[in-house]
């Protein structure tokens, strides 16, 4: 089978083809991050304008990159939520209109699960309907999952502030660094020491264990960045100081969340777990997840790094496991649960 991906919830118009769920014929992702970057995060208007530009001249491109003519695609896959309202429009739009053109079906994805199936992909059969743990942490979400296989899953924890990416970015904004933080503050962190500053997650008194909380972390930085800039902006930091509270933030995260990942695992007697979202690229989280994983034998799915932030690679790959449904009852759904299908 073969599906036409089409991602366009936040500021990457990302298209791709994938055969059988799992090949990636190819990928076209465009971001208009240089467009926002003097804003110090995503504007919402600027990012349709852009999917809107490049949306058609990216189609283009895949056909011919991929060498596929519209007549071999079996079905349209589109993300429908949760991001950015106008920004999903876009990419539905698009989807529901290539639909109607070549006669092909259309299947809404939803966009977190979508990360979570990219864990799955490549050439390892991986088995979809086994029990798993999933842990998805991207830009705007951090979400901790029990799934009964892709078609059935159960949220044990989500943020109660920041997501993941959200806390790296905005501290990376307090050290001086560029937009968007992760990588920023992953490269940053190389040259520094993990254990010069203890950062300590807070804990919460009410709800469920396995909900995340970044934003105290993310103050605990800022003054730590004061106390050291004796009130300066963070660019008058000594360089090893910025790579010293980088790389002790970086690893305060990265053990918060291999830590529920694995009382997650072990408490539910699963013994697999597949982690996705923009994040899952940072390599200090990778190396402690596959540690981790080694250690409690328990199988980790993870996505190569190409598949970790946005892409229609994803999309067009959990579409192949899904029913279609009535394309023109598809519309955006900008706060969707991980749970929900279209
Ligand atoms: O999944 P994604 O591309 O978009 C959303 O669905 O939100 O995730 C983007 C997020 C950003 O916050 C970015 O800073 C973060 O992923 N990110 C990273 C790394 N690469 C991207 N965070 C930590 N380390 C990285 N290497
Ligand atoms: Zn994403």
């Amino acid at each position: 089978m073969l599906v036409l991906g089409i991602e366009t919830s936040c500021d990457e118009t990302a298209l791709s083809l994938v055969a059988d769920g799992r090949h990636v014929l190819a990928n076209e992702v465009t971001s208009s991050l240089k467009e926002h970057q003097r804003y110090g995060g995503v504007v919402p208007e600027i990012a349709s304008r852009a999917h809107v530009n490049l949306i058609t001249y990216q189609l283009e491109a895949l056909l011919e990159k991929a060498r596929v003519h519209p007549a071999q695609i079996d079905r349209i896959a589109v993300t429908f939520g949760p991001g950015l309202a106008g920004s999903l429009l876009i990419g539905i739009a698009a989807a529901k209109a290539l639909g109607l053109a070549w006669g092909k079906p259309v299947v809404g994805v939803n966009h977190l699960q979508a990360h979570l199936y990219a864990a799955l992909m490549g050439d390892t059969p991986w088995p979809l309907e086994e029990r798993m743990v999933g842990l998805v942490v991207s830009g705007g979400h951090t979400a901790l999952i029990e799934m009964e296989g892709i078609h059935r899953m159960r949220l044990l924890g989500q943020t109660r502030d920041d997501a993941v990416g959200e806390a790296f970015d905005k501290v990376a904004k307090l050290l001086g660094l560029g937009f968007p933080g992760g990588p920023e503050i992953e490269r940053t962190a190389v040259g520094g020491n993990p254990k010069a500053h203890r950062f300590l997650v807070a804990r919460m008194k009410d709800g469920s264990d396995y909900d995340f909380s970044f934003s105290g972390i993310k103050t605990a930085v800022l003054h730590k960045v004061r106390e050291f800039g004796n009130g300066q902006a963070a660019q008058a930091l000594p360089a090893e100081a910025v790579a010293d509270l980088a790389a002790s933030f970086q690893e305060s995260v990265v053990e918060e969340l291999v830590g529920k990942v694995l009382n997650a695992c072990r408490r539910g007697r699963i013994q697999r777990l597949i982690v996705g979202g923009g994040v899952i690229a940072n390599r200090r989280l990778r190396e402690r997840l596959k540690e981790l994983c080694a250690d409690f034998r328990i199988a980790l799915g993870i996505p190569s790094l190409g598949l970790c932030t946005d892409n229609g690679a994803m999309v067009a790959g959990l579409a192949a496991q899904l029913i279609p449904g009535e394309p023109l009852d598809l519309t955006a759904r900008p706060n969707l649960a991980v749970e929900s299908f279209a």
